[in-house]
C-alpha cells in the first residue's frame, strides 16, 4: 500500500493522523500539488491511497475509513454520518475559514464563518453524553474531525467562540495527539497555518454562504472589499515561461466522427440529460436544468480531449401523452410527432450539440425495456400484487388519480381530486372518494381489481447501497442528489408498481399481463438506453461498460430518486453488466420573476418564444447560465438579465475584447504587435492563469454557473489592465512607450482569445466570432484547457487578425419593460389596484376581467408604478456601470459624473415610488 500526500494539503493531515493513530504500515510518499497520481483522473487528486489490489482511493475520508477497517475498526452508521457531514458541511466552512485566516490576514473573523458547524458539532457532543462522537471509544469519526479542525483549534490567535463540549472533546485527543503534532508538523512544515498558503491558492476561492445570491455576489478578488488576490514571484515567471511557449506543441482539435465510441486509454463519458416529456413546450428551467447544462458539460468535455457522447430525446408514453392527444383531437403518435418537432428545433435554436437526438417510442425501446424486464422476471425481482383502481366505463380507461374528482371522505369538500383534497390538504386514495366522477366525461366511474407487477425494491436495497456508497463517494454528485437519495433510503424503501392499464406505452410482454404497458418511470429511463441504440448498433460498449465509461445524468432535482434509486435498481437486478451513473447532476428550480412558470397562466417564456424576443440565442444561453440554480433555487428577471446583458457581456467583456481588437487594428494595422514582458505583465498573467485554473477546477466538478464568474473575472482583469496602461496614449509617444502600447496590446489580444475558447462551452457563437474576428488559428482551442489549464501565447507578434466589430448589444429599458409584459401572464403584480378589488368582491373562478389601462391607475398621488419599474431598472444599471468604473480605477472626474447621475435616478425613482427623495449628500459633508 502506498500514500500519496502533499505539503500544505489539510486533507493530507487527516489521513496521515488516521496511519498514526491506527498504526497500519503503508509507504508514504510526498509529492507536489500538481502530480496525477491517479491516472484516470483529469485532475490532480491528493491525498490518495494505492491499494493493494491497484485500485486507488482518493478522497480523505474514505481512506481514513479504509484505514480503520485494515486495522479491525469498521465504521458504523453514525461514523458515516459524522463523515457525511465533515465532508458536506464542515469542510466547506473551514475552506473559506482557512481562505481568510491564511490569505486574507482575517484570521479574527473566521468565527462568522465557523461558528455555525462548531455550534453544531457543540451541541451534538453535549447532548450525546459520551466521551467520543459516536460512544465510548475514539473512532474514525473523531479522528477526521480532529484532524479537519486542528489547524484552526490548535491557532490560538484565532478568536473563536467558546464551545465548551467541543474544547473538552478535543482536548480528550490528547492522548492520540502525538499522531496529529507529527502529520501536522509534516504537512505543515512547522509553520502552522501559513504552511498551507501555496496550497491555499491553487483552490478556487470558497464563496461564502452568506454571498450566494448573484447579485451581490461580488467573486472577483479583485473587485471588491476581498481585496486583490497575492501573486507570488514563482507564480508570475511560471506564467509567463508557460505563455511564452506558444500553441506548438499543442494537439489539433479533431473533429467527432459518428459513431463516437469508448476508446481504450481515453476518457470516455457518456453523457445524458433527462428526457423532456412530449406533451408540453419547454420552459426556460426545464431548458437549463437539463439540456443546457449538458451541452455545457459536454461542450467542455470536448475541450479537454475528452472522449464524449451526448444522448437525449422526448420522453413519450404515458397518461400525460394520451391526455394532450384527447386534448387536441389528435392520436398520441401524433401528438409525439408534433412535439417532438417542436422540441428538437428549440433545442436546435439554443445550439444544444447533441450526438443524438432521440425518443422513447421505437422498436429498440420495445426490446430492450422487455428484455430488461424479462431479466429482472428470471432473477426473480418482480412481484405481483392486486390493485383496487377507478374505471370509467364509458371512457373505457382505467382513470390516473387526476382524472377523477368527487366528495373528499374527511371534509366533504365536493372537488377534492383523486390524489389530494385542495381544501383539508389530506391525501386522498382515489377509491375512497364519495360521488366520484371521471373529469372528461362526468360518469361515474366503478372500482375494478387489476393484477400488477412490482419491482422488489426491498430485496434490491442491500445492493443498490452498496453501489451508492461508491458511486457518491467517487463522483460528483450534487448535494441534492446524495441528500434526496439519503431521504429515499431512510424510511426502506417499498416495491413499486411498474405496470399500467393504459396503451400508449411499451408493451409488457408477460402472457398474464397482455393488457398492461410498463409504467413511463420504469420505460423511461431505459430510453437512454434505446436511443444510443438507435445512434449506434454498438450501444452495448457505452451501457454494458461500467468499467470503461464515466456515466453523467443531468437534471432537475424531482428526477434525482427515479435516477438514483429506481432505474439503478432496474439495473442491478436485470445482471446484465450496465453502466451505472457515476455523476448525478440536479439543479434546483429556476422560478420566474418572483413566481413560477405557469403555461395556463401565460406566465414566463418557453423555449419557442425565446427566439421572438428578438435577444440572440447565446444572450439567453449566458443568463441563464448566469443564474443557473446550482445548489439554490434562482430565479429568471428580466431586469436583471437587460443588467448582466449590459454590465458583464457589454461593458465588461465584449468591451475588453472589443478594445484589444481594435488596438490591433488601429494602432498596429492589424498585425499583432510584439510583447515584451515587464513585471506587470508577468502579474496579469499570473492572475488570468489562476482565474483559467479556477475554472478548470470548477468545471470538472460540474459548477457551470461558478465557473462563468471566472471568464467574467479576466475580462476585468483585462479592463483594469488596459485602463492603467492607456495604450491610445502611449501610441504617441517615443520609442519605448510605442513598444509598451504594443505589450499592452499584444497581450490584451491573447487574452482575448484565451476568453474565447473559455466561452465557447457557454456562447458558442459569440466564441466563434472571436476567434473569426481574431483569425486565431484552430488549434487554440484544445490547447489552452489541457491539464490544470495553460494560457499560451496564440496570437504572436505579426499575426494578422480580421475585421473587429461590437459582439453585443445593450438591452434598452423600454425593450425589456415591453418583453417582461408580453411574456408576464397576468402576474399579481402587474395587475392594478383596482382590479384586485373588483376580483375580491366578484366570486368567480373565471380569469379576472381584461386590466383597466394602466394610465388609468398611474399618477395616483404622484405615484407612477410603470415609470418606477423602469426607473428601477435604470438605478440598477447605473449602480453597476459606477461599481466597475470603481473597480477599473477609472478617473475621479468620470466616476463622479456617474455618481451624480445615479443619485439623480434615485430620486426620480422615490418620487415615481411617492416618497420623499432623500436629500443629495452634501459635499464635504460625510454622514
Ligand atoms: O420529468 C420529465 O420531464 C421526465 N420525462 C424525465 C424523464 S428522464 C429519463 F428517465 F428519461
Ligand atoms: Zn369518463
Amino acid at each position: 500500500m502506498k500514500l500519496f500526500v502533499s505539503e500544505g494539503n489539510p486533507h493530507c493531515l487527516k489521513v496521515l493522523a488516521a496511519l498514526g493513530v491506527t498504526g497500519v504500515q503503508c509507504d508514504v510518499q510526498y509529492v507536489n500539488h500538481e502530480e496525477r497520481v491517479v491516472p484516470f483522473l483529469s485532475r490532480p487528486t491528493l491525498p490518495a491511497l494505492l491499494l493493494p489490489s491497484g485500485l486507488h482511493l482518493f478522497s480523505s475520508n474514505a481512506i481514513c475509513r479504509y484505514l480503520f477497517e485494515v486495522s479491525g475498526k469498521d465504521s458504523s452508521e453514525r461514523c458515516n454520518q459524522w463523515l457525511e457531514w465533515e465532508a458536506t458541511d464542515l469542510q466547506p466552512a473551514l475552506l473559506q475559514a482557512l481562505h481568510m485566516a491564511v490569505l486574507q490576514g482575517k484570521g479574527s473573523e473566521v468565527s462568522k464563518v465557523l461558528q455555525g458547524p462548531l455550534n453544531y458539532l457543540d451541541q451534538s457532543l453535549s447532548k450525546g453524553n459520551t466521551p467520543y462522537l459516536t460512544g465510548e471509544a475514539v473512532s474514525v469519526a473523531d479522528v477526521v474531525l480532529w484532524a479537519a479542525l486542528y489547524p484552526i483549534l490548535s491557532d490560538s490567535s484565532l478568536a473563536l467562540g467558546e464551545c465548551k463540549s467541543v474544547k473538552t472533546w478535543f482536548d480528550r485527543g490528547a492522548a492520540v495527539m502525538c499522531s496529529f503534532q507529527a502529520a501536522a508538523q509534516k504537512v505543515l512544515q512547522g509553520k502552522g497555518l501559513q504552511g498551507m498558503k501555496s496550497y491555499m491558492q491553487r483552490q478556487p476561492a470558497p464563496q461564502s454562504s452568506q454571498c450566494r445570491d448573484t447579485q451581490s455576489c461580488n467573486s472577483n478578488p479583485a473587485e471588491g472589499e476581498e481585496g486583490e488576490r497575492v501573486v507570488s514571484e514563482e507564480e508570475m515567471e511560471a506564467a509567463a515561461v508557460t505563455f511564452s511557449k506558444g500553441l506548438n506543441a499543442c494537439p489539433l482539435a479533431t473533429n467527432r466522427q459518428h459513431p463516437i465510441l469508448p476508446q481504450e486509454g481515453k476518457r470516455n463519458l457518456l453523457v445524458t440529460s433527462a428526457l423532456p416529456y412530449v406533451n408540453n413546450v419547454p420552459h426556460l428551467g426545464n431548458i437549463i436544468g437539463c439540456v443546457l447544462s449538458a451541452d455545457v458539460f459536454s461542450r467542455y468535455g470536448r475541450l479537454r480531449g475528452w472522449n464524449m457522447l451526448f444522448v437525449c430525446g422526448t420522453d413519450e408514453y404515458g397518461t400525460a401523452t394520451e391526455n394532450k392527444a384527447r386534448e387536441e383531437g389528435l392520436t398520441p403518435q401524433q401528438i409525439c410527432d408534433k412535439y417532438h418537432a417542436i422540441h428538437s428545433s428549440i433545442y436546435k435554436w439554443f445550439q444544444i450539440d447533441f450526438d443524438f437526438f432521440g425518443r422513447t417510442t421505437t422498436e429498440k425501446q420495445t426490446e430492450i425495456a422487455q428484455n430488461i424486464f424479462w431479466r429482472l422476471h428470471k432473477h426473480d425481482f418482480l412481484v405481483e400484487d392486486t390493485v383496487e383502481q377507478l374505471r370509467c366505463e364509458s371512457c373505457q380507461r382505467f382513470l390516473a388519480d387526476r382524472f377523477v374528482e368527487g366528495t373528499c371522505p374527511h371534509c366533504s369538500y365536493p372537488e377534492a381530486r383523486g390524489d389530494q383534497c385542495d381544501k383539508c390538504g389530506r391525501l386522498i386514495n382515489a377509491v375512497e372518494l364519495r360521488e366520484p366522477q371521471c373529469k372528461v366525461c362526468r360518469q361515474t366511474p366503478v372500482i375494478r381489481s387489476s393484477k400488477h407487477l412490482f419491482l422488489d425494491l426491498p430485496k434490491l436495497e442491500a445492493q443498490l447501497e452498496q453501489w451508492l456508497d461508491k458511486s457518491t463517494s467517487t463522483g460528483d454528485w450534487t448535494a441534492n442528489a446524495k441528500q434526496i437519495t439519503r431521504s429515499w433510503l431512510r424510511d426502506g424503501l417499498k416495491p413499486r408498481c411498474i405496470t399500467r392499464d393504459l396503451k400508449w406505452g411499451t408493451p409488457v410482454p408477460h402472457p398474464d399481463f397482455k393488457e398492461k404497458v410498463f409504467y413511463v418511470w420504469f420505460d423511461a429511463p431505459i430510453g437512454y438506453l434505446s436511443i444510443t441504440a438507435n445512434y449506434t448498433d454498438k450501444w452495448e460498449k457505452w451501457w454494458k461498460n461500467p468499467h470503461q465509461v464515466e456515466l453523467y445524468n443531468f437534471m432537475a432535482k424531482d428526477n434525482v430518486p427515479f435516477h438514483s434509486v429506481v432505474f439503478p435498481c432496474s439495473l442491478l437486478g436485470a445482471q446484465d453488466n450496465y453502466t451505472l451513473v457515476n455523476h448525478l447532476v440536479a439543479t434546483e428550480y429556476l422560478n420566474y420573476e418572483d413566481t413560477k412558470f405557469s403555461k395556463s397562466r401565460g406566465v414566463g417564456v418557453f423555449g419557442d418564444m425565446a427566439k421572438d424576443t428578438g435577444i440572440p440565442s447565446d444572450v439567453w444561453r449566458f443568463y441563464l447560465l448566469y443564474v443557473r440554480p446550482e445548489g439554490q433555487d434562482s430565479a429568471f428577471s428580466w431586469a436583471d438579465m437587460a443588467t448582466k446583458n449590459n454590465s458583464e457581456l457589454l461593458n465588461n467583456l465584449g468591451n475588453f475584447i472589443n478594445r484589444a481588437g481594435m488596438f490591433v487594428t488601429k494602432f498596429f494595422e492589424g498585425c499583432v504587435p510584439a510583447i515584451e514582458l515587464q513585471q506587470e505583465d508577468k502579474k496579469l498573467l499570473a492572475l488570468v492563469g489562476w482565474e483559467l485554473q479556477q475554472y478548470i477546477q470548477l468545471m470538472d466538478k460540474v459548477k457551470i454557473r461558478d465557473a462563468l464568474k471566472h471568464i467574467l473575472n479576466i475580462s476585468r482583469h483585462g479592463n483594469q489592465y488596459i485602463q492603467v496602461n492607456e495604450p491610445w496614449k502611449k501610441i504617441k509617444g517615443g520609442d519605448t512607450e510605442r513598444q509598451r502600447a504594443g505589450t499592452v496590446t499584444g497581450l490584451s489580444v491573447n487574452i482575448a482569445c484565451l476568453l474565447s475558447v473559455m466561452l465557447f462551452p457557454y456562447m458558442p457563437t459569440v466564441s466563434q466570432t472571436i476567434r473569426d474576428q481574431l483569425n486565431a488559428p484552430q488549434s487554440c482551442i484544445n490547447a489552452m484547457l489541457q491539464g490544470t489549464g495553460t494560457f499560451v501565447c496564440a496570437l504572436s507578434a505579426g499575426h494578422r487578425v480580421g475585421t473587429v466589430s461590437p459582439l453585443f448589444q445593450k438591452l434598452e429599458v423600454d425593450q425589456i419593460e415591453a418583453l417582461k409584459k408580453k411574456f408576464g401572464g397576468q402576474q399579481p403584480e402587474d395587475e392594478p389596484p383596482k382590479k384586485k378589488k373588483t376580483a375580491q368582491t366578484a366570486a368567480s373562478t373565471q380569469p379576472a376581467a381584461v386590466p383597466a389601462p394602466l394610465a388609468e391607475v398611474a399618477m395616483v398621488n404622484g405615484v407612477d408604478p410603470e415609470k418606477a419599474k423602469q426607473l428601477t431598472l435604470a438605478v440598477t444599471e447605473q449602480g453597476e456601470k459606477v461599481r466597475a468604473l470603481k473597480a477599473q480605477k477609472a478617473e475621479k472626474a468620470v466616476i463622479t459624473a456617474e455618481v451624480t447621475k445615479l443619485l439623480d435616478l434615485k430620486k426620480q425613482l422615490a418620487l415615481a415610488e411617492g416618497k420623499s427623495p432623500e436629500p443629495a449628500p452634501q459635499k464635504g459633508k460625510k454622514k
